[in-house]
């Protein structure tokens, strides 16, 4: 799918707008029958929820080595040099390499996806992302039978994220049951709203796994590998009573210091407003078999 550069967030609400751009974007025959029926295009795998809009994207967010604030990673964020930009993809692999980023985007076609993003923090987003599937880069790089998890790193280059501070150890990790990395769900994101990754947002590539928190969802990624055994993880790591390497979004299951039952929804002026919090973030269709006779109370 090709899009407009042109975008902008006051171009694509409210939604009618927005659904309807999608559609004439989408071209062609592909674009008539959307507009037949745009609730099927809607049923894939995105959400008919209206999106946030990209200011709020991009200005509310989580990214520690830029700042603690939630607007410190749009401050500081544009320091981070993206380009070139290259993955380290090695472990329990066919074709282990450093690949760089333009061969790692062409091994997946890219798609649009409009996911449901709840942060262990209680608050939530829904975004636009664009992006390949995480099954698909794995398939191009044959994982071999002995893999049972994937273990991804973040860039850490202290010179550029000056406000990494020492809460965590860095840099960030995270990891996935490999079921959970082939689940058609996990997304290699690449930008959002149709345009690049922005900085703030884990430029130039992150991963985005809708029905977990969204710590689990690690940004400007450089090193991916395929492992034995669960790997380390940042949060876990830093304190493994309120954090585990699971993290499936799970109203039943609060924080040991907070409520997680119900989110916030941010944006919408007044109607920013607490709204219930869906098991598996409301993909529970989708994962929840990937869980079947394990205790989400323990591997939580
Ligand atoms: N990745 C890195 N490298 N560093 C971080 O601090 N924060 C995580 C996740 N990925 C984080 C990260 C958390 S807690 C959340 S909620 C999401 O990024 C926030 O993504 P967003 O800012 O794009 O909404």
């Amino acid at each position: 799918m090709r899009y407009r550069n042109d975008l902008k967030w006051s171009d694509v609400t409210p939604e009618a707008s927005w659904l309807n751009r999608r559609q004439l974007m989408a071209g062609g025959a592909a674009a008539a029958s959307l507009l037949a029926a745009p609730r099927a295009f809607a049923a894939g795998y995105s959400t008919d929820e209206t999106p946030n809009t990209f200011e709020e994207i991009t200005n509310y967010n989580n990214y520690y080595e830029f700042g603690l604030g939630k607007t410190d990673p749009a401050q500081n964020a544009g320091a981070l040099t993206t380009s070139p930009w290259s993955i380290e993809i090695g472990g329990l692999v066919d074709r282990p390499g450093t690949y760089d980023l333009a061969d790692v985007m062409a091994m997946g076609p890219i798609e649009e996806r409009i996911y449901r993003f709840r942060c262990v923090e209680a608050w939530s987003m829904v975004i636009p992302w664009n992006g390949f599937q995480l099954s698909h880069l794995l398939d191009k790089v044959g994982v071999q039978s002995s893999a049972r998890y994937v273990a991804f790193e973040t860039l850490y280059r202290p010179s550029e994220m000056r406000q990494a501070g020492n809460l965590l150890n860095w840099p960030y990790r995270e990891g996935l049951r490999l079921d959970e990395a082939m689940n058609p769900l996990t997304l290699m994101a690449t930008g959002l709203y149709g345009k690049p990754m922005p900085n703030q947002n884990g430029a130039p590539i992150r991963l985005v796994v809708p029905w977990k928190y969204g710590f689990k969802s690690i940004k400007s990624i450089v090193k991916i590998s395929l492992v034995a055994d669960e790997p380390l993880t940042t949060w876990k790591n830093s304190n493994a009573r309120e954090y585990g390497f699971y993290s499936n979004v799970n109203p039943n299951v609060n924080h040991p210091r907070w409520s997680q039952a119900s989110e916030r929804r941010i944006g919408g002026g007044l109607f920013n407003s607490r709204q219930d919090t869906l098991m598996f973030n409301g993909y529970g269709e989708q994962v929840a078999q990937m869980y079947t006779g394990q205790d989400l109370t323990k591997d939580f």
